[in-house]
């Protein structure tokens, strides 16, 4: 069966005030009626390049407490590697819909790789005003190129070279988060499945829409990942929950987004919180993201990092505390939560 995509959707309204009704989210969920506009409230901004280690590593372990989320500003990316990725995202978006279906998730497929609209089912019935490209960047033995568009012609390098770089952030984010939790550096970084760490980049298309007051990009989720790295065009969309309000995140050029994901959660037992965020879209331009989920492979066991409970024999951590969540494989997680099942 063929899917419709939002792109051809946007582009082929009968008139420019109206979209289909199953675009359309009930009152209590419009961003018109539920974003927060009172004083000004910052998603916390980090500097990645501070010297200053055990400041850096005290502010990513605040903002993952009391967030979930944080921007991170001297990370080590180059200014060009990231325009360059952006550019050839977005050429492969305004291809011929024939050219981009070349790279359709196969029906039935069990990965979630390739071009697509609409990961989730909504209970609901409801759609998201979104489509999508989704592949993994590394490990290389994990790379199945039959999703990496081969036009424009530069998006393989370009991916690459950002996955490369991409690799020395997210070393770094796992230590200071270790160490913000009193743990070895690398603890983390190892419950995540160490090198065989997996790097997933999703590739979102907001296209222009004629009301956006009325419908959502992507719903309100917490990301399963370990943790997202995110990069956005400069079209404001992304918003997070705090204390209750719906708050817009900044654009701030060339910074990277950083989800706190549901295994960070579990692994710090509740310490580091995953945030609850959505997106709304823009009327006039199409909104992009670039998320890459750092995520553990499927085999992967997670839960509780012993280190930090309470009673394991003979370790005894100041503020242990029993076990929060279920320890069980990544790929039992995930199944769970894309089926909406209980955890
Ligand atoms: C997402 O969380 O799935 C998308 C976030 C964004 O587009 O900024
Ligand atoms: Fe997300």
């Amino acid at each position: 069966m063929e899917v419709e995509r939002v792109q051809a959707i946007a582009s082929s309204l009968p008139s420019p005030g109206a979209i289909p009704a199953e675009y359309i989210r009930p009152e209590q969920e419009r961003p018109s009626l539920t974003t927060y506009c009172g004083p000004v409230l910052e998603v916390p901004a980090v500097d990645l390049g501070d010297v200053d280690l055990e400041g850096l590593v005290r502010k990513v372990a605040d903002a993952s407490r009391e967030w979930g989320m944080f921007q991170v500003v001297n990370h080590g990316i180059p200014a060009e590697v990231i325009a360059e990725l952006q550019r050839v995202g977005r050429e492969f978006f305004e291809l011929p819909a024939e050219e981009k279906e070349k790279y359709a998730r196969p029906p039935g497929s069990r990965s979630l790789e390739g071009y697509g609209t609409q990961l989730q089912k909504d209970l609901d019935g409801k759609k998201s005003w979104v489509d999508h490209l989704f592949h993994k960047i590394w490990p290389p033995s994990s790379v199945d190129y039959r999703f990496w568009p081969a036009n424009p012609p530069a998006y393989r390098v370009a991916n690459k070279e950002y996955a490369n770089h991409m690799r020395r952030v997210a070393d770094k984010l796992f230590r200071c988060l270790s160490l913000g939790l009193g743990l070895e550096e690398d603890a983390l970084k190892n419950a995540v499945g160490g090198e065989d760490l997996q790097y997933n980049l999703k590739i979102n298309f907001y296209p222009p829409c004629p009301c956006p007051d009325l419908t959502l990009g992507v719903l309100p989720h917490t990301d399963l990942s370990a943790l997202t790295v995110l990069v956005p065009n400069e079209i404001p969309g992304l918003q997070v929950l705090k204390d209750g309000k719906w708050i817009d995140v900044e654009y701030v050029p060339n910074a990277l987004i950083i989800h706190i994901g549901d295994q960070v959660e579990i692994l710090s037992n509740g310490e580091y919180r995953s945030v609850l965020h959505r997106t709304t879209v823009n009327k006039e331009k199409a909104r992009m993201s670039w998320p890459v989920f750092l995520e553990p492979p499927m085999e992967w066991v997670v839960g509780p990092l012993p280190q930090l409970l309470a009673n394991q024999e003979g370790k005894d951590h100041a503020s242990g505390e029993p076990p929060k969540y279920k320890t069980e494989k990544f790929k039992d997680y995930m199944y769970c939560k894309l089926n909406k099942l209980p955890q």
